[in-house]
């Protein structure tokens, strides 16, 4: 009984959306673009027989592009710096089928970025009918975790039975690192954050120094929540044990190497 209900109010909703639509089709997607920040994808396609009027494009709800095929021609591109990012705004319909276009706004971050922000896209065909569609997307200040590193610091006044390790990781925000060894939470004995130019991320790192025993595994995890969820990145295992078969295995190739080179 609650299924059909179900099926039916699912049947209404699907509906509403195909006759309020028009036939005119607009999408609006963002992604993170290694190196560079943001970039979101307005694309639209109208229906047969319609062209394009506008393309409005709004920033946190203002109007900062308009792109009209009528006085702009084929496409149109537009340059914002702001303090913390450079918009770089490119609008274009396709020269082969002209009901079909799309806006690619770059968002390229200069200072880490604070807060999110809303982006707008607005389509509207030619008259008479000057069918419209609007979609919106919100650009949230979360890049998540990357994988975390592990690598063994070795330093001077690492104590001989001891081993130091650094794990690093990135994100927006910085990610927290948290370490167990065998079963047990760790803490960190020092840690540090940067914002880092080239990636526009920030990078974090954490260190811990134990005394290993073959049966202990070192993890460390990048941890960050989004929307009130958990979202991490890949642990990272550090084992001596791990290493120490390593090092078995290249002293047995070693011996073999030798012995087979006293044969010849
Ligand atoms: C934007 O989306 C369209 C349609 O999916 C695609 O053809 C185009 O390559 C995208 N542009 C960029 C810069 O990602
Ligand atoms: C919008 O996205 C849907 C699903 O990804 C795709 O099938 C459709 O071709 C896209 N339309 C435009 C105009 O980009
Ligand atoms: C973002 O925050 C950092 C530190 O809190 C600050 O230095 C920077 O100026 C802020 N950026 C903007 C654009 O407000
Ligand atoms: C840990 O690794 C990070 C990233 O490679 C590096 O920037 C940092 O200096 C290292 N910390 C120590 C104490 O070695
Ligand atoms: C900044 O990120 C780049 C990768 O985008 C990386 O190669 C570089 O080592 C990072 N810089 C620092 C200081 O960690
Ligand atoms: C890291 O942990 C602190 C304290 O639990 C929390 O306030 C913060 O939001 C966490 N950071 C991320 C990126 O989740």
């Amino acid at each position: 009984m609650e299924f059909k209900t179900a099926g039916v109010l699912f049947c209404l909703v699907f509906v509403a959306v195909r006759v309020s639509s028009s036939g005119l089709e607009v999408n609006l997607t963002r992604t993170w673009k290694q190196d560079i920040g943001w970039e979101i994808n307005c694309t639209w396609e109208l229906p047969p027989r319609d062209y394009l009027q506008s393309v409005r494009l709004y920033l946190n709800r203002q109007q900062f592009m308009i792109f009209r095929p009528e006085i702009d021609g084929l496409e149109r591109s537009l340059m914002i710096r702001r303090l913390e990012d450079g918009v770089v705004t490119n609008c274009g319909i396709s020269s082969v089928d002209r009901r079909r276009g799309s806006c690619v706004i770059t968002s390229e971050l200069y200072q880490p970025q604070n807060n999110s922000f809303t982006l707008q896209c607005e389509v509207s065909g030619e008259r008479p009918t000057f069918i419209m569609e609007k979609k919106t997307i919100v650009v949230d200040n979360f890049v998540p975790p990357s994988d975390a590193v592990l690598t063994r610091v070795r330093s001077l006044n690492d104590v001989s039975d001891r081993v130091t390790l650094n794990c690093s990781a990135s994100g927006i925000p910085s990610p927290n690192l948290t370490w167990t060894i065998g079963s047990q939470k760790m803490p960190h004995e020092f840690k540090g954050t940067a914002w880092n130019v080239t990636s526009k991320l920030w990078d974090v790192w954490s260190i811990v120094s134990y005394t290993p025993r073959s049966d202990l595994t070192a993890v460390c995890t990048p941890e960050a929540t989004y929307k009130g969820e958990p979202v991490n990145g890949h642990s990272a295992q550090y084992n001596s044990a791990a290493i120490e078969k390593g090092a078995l295995t290249s002293i047995i190739t070693v011996l073999a190497v030798l012995y087979l080179c006293r044969l010849r």
